[in-house]
């Protein structure tokens, strides 16, 4: 590779650079500043929706004495993570190793990575975070237990391990009794480790439209988690901890009598997914999470154009639903592009033209993605912005 590359690839200033001062950004939102005059497009977080919805879920797992762990997978926010520890949650669960960092170097002192992971550089990872946090890790196979164990061993850390079972996902987890003494067996086997309790998560059933389905499918995975720490019990194990459920089924799971304490990540946000689904009325949380988006084309009749398309929202479960604009009018989000967003209005004759410069908020189809897009949330409260939160795990996959 010559200099000039590699200078190039170190963002080395070269002559004729614009030094960032002279070409300054300008921010996109100020605390303070009305939400109708924040740039677009822009992540916003209805704060009073978002402290309802922390509140809700709080009180009902108190109700039924089952801790609460909520997924940061879903917001990806030191300061949420803060505020759910705050509501009462033990802890925080993250889907990834790299996801964890921000939250561990910000004092969050409890994870749960609720996957599994293989290769010396996540078992590094899971080591190094174990050193400064209480850490637990979800296995289903004994060379990821290995593999941890020695690790952890020469560091001497000591880790929870939760071998996940799979109780109708179709995914991860192991699908037998014999196979999940296996893994309780690996785990005796290293001083570093210790049998934390298992991972029953149902993943699909937090989707179904159906009530009754979800309740359903909910009580089929809480009897097959129930029967697998029967069956550890019938050989001297006890399981400290259930863990599972998420947002969809926690109304069954906290009533279960099986699990001790639930995942739930979407609760705080309600994307528009969750919010189309069949709710009884005191589990319906409230949409906090809105992408705000400006029209900046209505040329054509019948339809306007908006600034957030794929790079701003992920569209997989669906396309985002109009929630409020200044103007009249309700248009219906028909389909995004990479930086536009078309939607249609009420006829195909009618004039668009009243609503350029207008700010829509939009309810992302699906919340985890969609703040994976985005570097913070301009919280606001009552119109205005009263603070900036930081999207600190944004683009940590790893
Ligand atoms: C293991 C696990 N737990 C909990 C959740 C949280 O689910 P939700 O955002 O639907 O509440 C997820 C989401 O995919 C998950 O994979």
């Amino acid at each position: 590779m010559s200099d000039a590359v590699v200078e190039a690839l170190n963002g080395t200033p070269r002559a004729g650079d614009i030094a960032a001062a002279a070409l300054p950004l300008p921010p996109a939102a100020v605390v303070g500043q009305p939400l109708s005059s924040v740039a677009t497009p822009a992540l916003v977080l209805d704060l009073d929706a978002f402290d309802e919805n922390l509140e809700r879920m709080a009180a009902a797992a108190a109700k039924h004495g089952v801790a609460v762990r909520p997924h940061a997978k879903a917001h990806k926010s030191v300061a949420i993570a803060r505020a759910q520890l705050a509501a009462g949650a033990v802890g925080i669960c993250c889907q990834k190793l790299s996801e964890a960092y921000p939250f561990a170097r910000a004092g969050v002192a409890n994870i749960h990575i609720s996957n599994e992971f293989v290769g010396d550089d996540k078992v590094a990872m899971a080591v190094a975070l174990a050193g400064h946090v209480t850490l637990s890790v979800c296995v289903d196979d004994v060379r990821q237990v290995a593999a941890l164990g020695k690790a952890a061993g020469r560091a001497g850390v000591r880790i929870a391990v939760l071998p996940e079972v799979d109780v109708g996902q179709g995914r991860c987890g192991v699908a037998t009794a014999d196979a999940l003494s296996g893994l309780v067996d690996a785990i005796d086997h290293y001083d570093a480790l210790h049998f934390g309790g298992i991972q029953a998560y149902h993943g699909s059933a937090q989707h179904f439209a159906a009530w009754a389905e979800r309740r359903d499918a909910a009580r089929r995975a809480a009897d097959q988690a129930a029967a697998y720490v029967t069956h550890l019990e019938a050989r001297g194990v006890r399981s400290p901890v259930v863990t599972g459920g998420g947002t969809g089924t926690c109304e069954f799971d906290l009533a279960s009598g099986v699990y001790t304490e639930i995942q739930p990540g979407s609760y705080v946000f309600l994307d528009q997914h969750y919010g189309s689904l069949e709710w009884r009325d005191e589990w319906r949380f409230r949409h906090g999470l809105f992408l705000a988006a400006t029209v900046m084309s209505a040329a054509r009749p019948g339809m306007i154009v908006c600034d957030a398309g794929l790079k701003s929202m992920a569209v997989d479960s669906g396309q985002p639903r109009f929630w409020s604009a200044q103007r009249e009018g309700t248009p219906t989000y028909r389909g995004a592009s990479d930086e536009h967003g078309v939607l249609d209005l009420a006829s195909p004759a009618a004039d668009g033209a009243a609503w350029l410069g207008e700010m829509l908020l939009l309810v992302p189809g699906h919340c985890d993605p969609t703040v994976n897009l985005h570097d913070q949330y301009v919280a606001v409260r009552h119109g205005r912005v009263e603070a900036l939160w930081p999207i600190d795990a944004r683009g940590m996959s790893r």
